[in-house]
């Protein structure tokens, strides 16, 4: 059984891009700049945000951070939220940027989402990027699915012919990691199960690779993974743990400890797909900046 280890992974992919940026500013070109707009403080998004920053740092992108504050008594206006997407649009300086979600409840993220401009779109969340993507046209793909795929690749995991189940069919993880899976090159047979899916346990028995993106603590025990299965799990829910400084730690989808050694490798949490979806994110905003 090997644990993959998305952490050193990233930090790999992240000194690719560095090396890259370091040879183009060197030659006398501007550093790539990625901006993101936060609204509210949610706990986690906090957290993602942070962790965004501090990567840009890593690969020698210049960032910006803009902030917005939303309470129930002063929630913040979708107009005021547009008008800051529509600066970062028309801005030469800014290569690319997101809007992190979820947004307050008052605020159309769907909305907010398409109000960006498809070419700035690291996120690869507007429709125009969704819809190209879906044909195999170059676009941002999302940088979770993006970041699975990545592993599979590094790891050398076969995926031609493989069987992928996949728990969860949100528009950021699992359906397009549906797509991504079934492309061209990718070659797996791709089953996208969700909440109303009919003997759950014995399709996830069936699968070569089994990935959980489903939001809920342990949800995948044993008697669901075949011997040898792959197994990748998104989970991050914050759970109350009394001994962490916090009060907090992070637990996946996947019951780790008893799915494990039934596996041919497993991504942990946290240290497995969370840093990959920050590294790909830095190389979706590369990505935009080449483009330029
Ligand atoms: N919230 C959870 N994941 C993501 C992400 O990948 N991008 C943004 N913008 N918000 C998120």
């Amino acid at each position: 059984m090997t644990v993959i280890d998305g952490k050193q992974t990233a930090a790999d992919i992240k000194a690719e891009i560095a090396a890259t940026v370091a040879a183009a500013v060197a030659a006398g070109r501007r550093a790539p700049h990625l901006a993101a707009i936060l609204v509210g403080h949610d706990g986690g998004s906090e957290t993602y945000v942070a962790n965004k920053i501090k990567a840009c740092e890593a690969c020698g992108f210049r960032s910006s951070l803009i902030r917005f504050e939303s309470t129930d008594t002063e929630p913040l206006s979708e107009g005021t939220l547009l008008d800051a997407i529509r600066t970062l649009n028309a801005d030469p300086d800014v290569d690319g940027f997101i809007v992190q979600l979820p947004l307050p409840s008052h605020i159309d993220e769907q909305k907010i989402i398409e109000a960006i401009d498809p070419a700035k779109d690291v996120d690869g969340f507007h429709p125009v990027n969704v819809g190209r993507h879906a044909i195999g046209l170059p676009s941002f793909r999302p940088a979770t699915p993006a970041g699975i795929v990545e592993l599979l690749k590094r790891y050398n995991i076969p995926t031609a012919g493989r069987h992928a189940v996949i728990i969860g069919r949100s528009n950021i993880v699992g359906k397009p990691l549906a797509t991504m899976l079934a492309q061209k090159g990718v070659d797996a047979t791709v089953t996208l199960c969700h909440s109303r899916t009919r003997n759950l346990a014995e399709i996830c028995r069936r699968a070569d690779i089994l990935v959980a993106a489903l939001g809920r603590p342990a949800f995948v025990t044993a008697d669901m993974v075949a011997d040898g299965a792959v197994v990748i799990d998104v989970g991050t829910t914050r759970v109350a743990d009394a001994s962490r400084k916090s009060g907090f730690r992070l637990s996946g989808d996947v019951d780790y400890n008893a799915v494990a050694p039934k596996c041919s490798f497993i991504t942990p949490v946290p240290g497995g797909v969370g840093p990959m979806t920050i590294a790909m994110l830095m190389a979706n905003t590369l990505q935009a900046w080449n483009k330029r």
